[in-house]
């Protein structure tokens, strides 16, 4: 197992030294939400390092295509998975492991999302005279109960690595610049940011029992299919 120190807050990363890419040779990576924006171009460059990538998304149809390209550096896979579907997650990991050549699972990216563009219900006011309307959650279930599915098999499946020391475990998740400001009318969608923040808090006091590596990115606003006519006015702004 990779033996990492204990969490201790060194400052800031200093981006301008050069990251080492040829570690990624070889290595297993899943990418969750990955036919678009920013899942895309990350399965593109990790697979471009020669890792073996699995892109999963809802809908096969284009990320077929993706995976389609990506077989030009001959590792690359699409696998259909709602992240919000436990067994769906088992095999979208199941289905990188086979494709792996040391038969792993090396590097975890969480990053299927939805935002109030897919329709948050959380306060939109009912008439009180009227019975209370249960919300759906929808936001919750993809962003935040997704992301602890993801996290808890890639538990799992990190813990089924060959066995020796240099073998990398690294777990990142894409939260938002959201988990830091306030987000008027984010209800569901800054909550789980904050949320995930929580979560990378918490697993980077104990995950490095287990040699895991847990990272949060925080993107500000990037144009996507995940905005909302109303971010887009706002980013405008
Ligand atoms: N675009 C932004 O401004 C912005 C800012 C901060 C954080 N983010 C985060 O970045 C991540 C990627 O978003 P994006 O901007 O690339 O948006 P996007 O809509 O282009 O991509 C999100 C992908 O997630 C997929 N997805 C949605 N629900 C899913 C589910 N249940 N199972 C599997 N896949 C599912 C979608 O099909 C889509 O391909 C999200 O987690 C989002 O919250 C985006």
């Amino acid at each position: 197992m990779p033996q990492l120190p204990r969490y201790e807050y060194t400052g800031p990363v200093d981006c301008t030294i050069p990251t080492n890419r040829e570690v990624l040779k070889g290595k297993s990576v899943v990418v969750t939400g990955g036919k678009n924006r920013m899942g895309e171009p990350t399965a593109r460059a990790f697979a471009a390092e020669g890792a073996f990538v699995a892109i999963s998304d809802l809908d096969i149809t284009k990320g077929n295509g993706v995976a389609e390209e990506l077989k030009l550096y001959r590792n690359a896979q699409f696998v259909k998975c709602d992240t919000t579907s436990w067994e769906d997650q088992v095999s979208m990991f199941e289905a990188a492991i086979a494709h792996s050549p040391h038969k792993s699972c090396d590097i975890v990216i969480a990053n299927a999302g939805i935002s109030r563009a897919s329709g948050d219900d959380l306060w939109p006011l009912d008439d009180p005279d009227s019975a209370p309307v249960k919300p759906k959650l929808n936001i919750v279930n993809v962003n935040l109960i997704g992301t602890m599915y993801t996290w808890k098999l890639a538990v799992h499946y990190f813990r089924k690595q060959p066995d020796t020391e240099d073998w990398d475990r690294c777990f990142i998740m894409t939260g938002s610049m959201t988990a830091w400001i306030d987000s008027p009318a984010n209800w569901q969608y800054t909550s789980t940011k904050y949320a995930l923040q929580g979560l990378m808090r918490t697993a980077r006091r104990n995950s490095h029992e287990q040699g895991i590596r847990i990272n949060y990115v925080a993107p500000c606003y990037v144009k996507s299919a995940i905005r909302s006519a109303e971010d887009e006015a706002q980013a405008d702004i």
